[in-house]
């Protein structure tokens, strides 16, 4: 687990040092960017999230949380990093549509609970393997029983920061990036199978459903959270 936390650690710098270039690097020029070049997934998100207080998990720059806010009931939009939450702040119309808080997606910590849905972009393929059980269930204890979770992510694409130059003991792929100043980062980035993320929700979710937009590079996977053992 001590390679795994190190991971963790790297991933946080990383980000916060990449916040004034990330909406760059990942083609979202400005606001109606990403909404252009993923509208198919656009769609599917608000329908899954519609009506519902959502928590949403390493929200970068706002870049979906600006997409949520649009018909969810509410939206906390939570970053590990101070650097991209303000940006996310910023950038989120009308101001006040979505509320933003510090928080690490695996501890949670200062966290309310109730919400009845859930949310993260470029997030899983991030987390160690080791500590994906652990990030779950820590989520998982934030929502009410029949919450609905959404997870985005990238599909496999032939592009150097996505190709691991190496794995590390635990077979996590650890990809090496440079930001436009010099500094070098080593980041996870897994690319789990269909069968490896069905199965992490097995037992945590039910009527769990994984969608694949290939020319878009994407992968999604929801399923709605099981009501606690009345006791
Ligand atoms: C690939 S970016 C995704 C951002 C955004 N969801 C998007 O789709 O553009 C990963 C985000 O995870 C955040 N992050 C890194 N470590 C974290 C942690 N331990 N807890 C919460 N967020 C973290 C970074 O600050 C960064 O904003």
């Amino acid at each position: 687990m001590g390679d795994a936390r190190k991971l963790v650690e790297d991933m946080r710098e990383y980000y916060g040092a990449r916040a004034p270039w990330h909406d760059c690097y990942m083609g979202y020029t400005d606001n109606a960017a990403l909404e252009e070049l993923l509208a198919p997934i656009v769609a599917v998100v608000e329908e899954l999230l519609s009506g519902r207080d959502v928590l949403e998990v390493a929200c970068g720059t706002g870049n979906w949380t600006q997409v949520l806010a649009r018909r969810a009931a509410s939206v906390l939009a939570t970053d590990v990093n101070e650097t991209t939450l303000r940006r996310a702040e910023a950038k989120v119309r009308p101001a006040g549509a979505a509320r933003f808080q510090a928080a690490d997606a695996y501890t949670l910590e200062g966290m309310p609970g109730g919400f009845t849905g859930a949310f993260a972009s470029d997030w899983w393929s991030h987390v160690p393997g080791s500590l994906l059980p652990g990030f779950l269930d820590s989520l998982h204890g934030r929502l009410e029983g029949g919450a609905r979770v959404v997870f985005l992510d990238m599909l496999p694409r032939d592009h150097p920061d996505l190709t691991p130059y190496r794995h590390d003991g635990e077979g996590n792929a650890i990809c090496r990036r440079t930001l436009p100043d010099g500094r070098v980062f080593d980041v996870v980035k897994n690319f789990p199978s269909r069968g490896d993320i069905l199965e992490s929700v097995t037992g945590r979710g039910e009527s769990a459903e994984y969608h694949e937009w290939r020319e878009l590079g994407r992968w999604l996977v929801t399923y709605t959270v099981s009501a606690p053992p009345r006791g």
